[in-house]
């Protein structure tokens, strides 16, 4: 039987969070056991608002470390990086030329940068038609993101169908997967994580910045729940036995806060000494993410000859 196959992306934007995990990394483990998978570094994603050649090489090296270090298998997950394979630009100029303007300025990301009163480059404004290429090369079934990237995922659904009516069932409609509980992961000051807002727990954190986080988590005095904490806590414990602890130590915030120090300590140091180990052999690492980026050509350009044929300009 064909297992189902999962795809999604990962612009390498700087440390990870817990929020990055349970919103969105996390699946990927998840998913590898039961599906093919494809993983990418979106790195041409990230030009938009990463400009500086010497900290995107290095931003690309670590996460590649992170994705190995939370368990990526390279065995059952194709892990490759978005530039290796120009077919995601070419398509992207296919789509756009299928795309209208009032369509795009629908998208979040536009529409957040618009009302902040920024000058919107067009990359930016063409975001979601490139991400709607990463898609569509590989025909997921499902694509694993948070919250915030489900309209993007829906974008690429819409140019699939326009495709497909303009020239010929050409491209698998692929549906988004959002985590239930953990759609979102609330920060130090009950917003929503983010690096941002800079109130974020990084993934790989050392004992002590885990302690510092926690201790720098606002707490609320109201009915003795500091529920920041607890908003927190429940990813790292069932939350059937923080109910009872947290009404035991109602109003103990030190304590409560102590605790939570000490199980995220557990969860997060085997990811920590694994992360060191895959950075002790940084060309072992690429050589990895080299070989996914050459077997997910091989699937890229045959899907681009097929839609080079069906445009029409395929003539020899
Ligand atoms: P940030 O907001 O910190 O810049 P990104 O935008 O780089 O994070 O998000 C990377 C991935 O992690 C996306 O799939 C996003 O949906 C997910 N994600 C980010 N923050 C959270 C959060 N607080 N809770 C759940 N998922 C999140
Ligand atoms: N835009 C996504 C993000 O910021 C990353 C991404 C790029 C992606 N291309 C993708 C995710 C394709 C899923 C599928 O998180």
């Amino acid at each position: 039987m064909n297992k189902k196959v999962f795809l999604s992306g990962v612009q390498p934007s700087g440390k990870p969070h817990i929020g990055n995990y349970f919103g969105a990394m996390k699946q990927f483990v998840d998913l590898q056991n039961e599906h093919d998978g494809y993983v990418f570094i979106a790195d041409y994603h990230a030009l938009h608002s990463l400009r500086n050649p010497k900290e995107m090489n290095e931003n690309i090296k670590n996460i590649l470390l992170d994705y190995l270090a939370i368990g990526i298998d390279p065995k059952k997950v194709t892990f490759f990086k978005q530039s290796d394979i120009s077919e995601h630009t070419e398509l992207t100029w296919i789509f756009d030329t299928i795309t209208t303007m009032p369509f795009l300025m629908r998208a979040h990301a536009y529409k957040d940068a618009e009302a902040k009163n920024k000058e919107i480059d067009v990359g930016t404004f063409n975001y979601p038609v490139l991400m709607a290429a990463d898609i569509l090369l590989y025909s997921p079934d499902v694509v694993p993101v948070g919250a915030d990237q489900k309209q993007h995922v829906e974008i690429a659904r819409d140019i699939a169908e326009k495709f497909n009516s303009t020239y010929g069932e050409t491209f698998k409609l692929p549906n988004s997967k959002i985590m239930k509980d953990m759609a979102i992961v609330l920060g130090t000051d009950g917003r929503k994580m983010s690096k941002s807002y800079g109130n974020t727990i990084p993934l790989f954190a050392e004992y002590e910045e885990i302690k510092k986080c926690v201790m720098s988590i606002v707490t609320d005095s109201s009915g003795g729940i500091p529920q920041n904490v607890f908003a927190i806590h429940r990813l790292f414990r069932p939350e059937a036995e923080l109910n009872k602890i947290y009404k035991e130590k109602s109003g103990k915030y030190k304590d409560l806060k102590e605790m939570l120090v000490e199980d995220m300590e557990k969860f997060i140091a085997p990811l920590r000494e694994r992360r060191k180990e895959f950075a002790k052999d940084i060309p072992k690492a690429l050589a990895i993410l080299k070989a996914g980026s050459e077997k997910a050509k091989k699937v890229a350009s045959k899907k681009m000859e097929e839609v080079r044929e069906k445009i029409g300009v395929q003539v020899y």
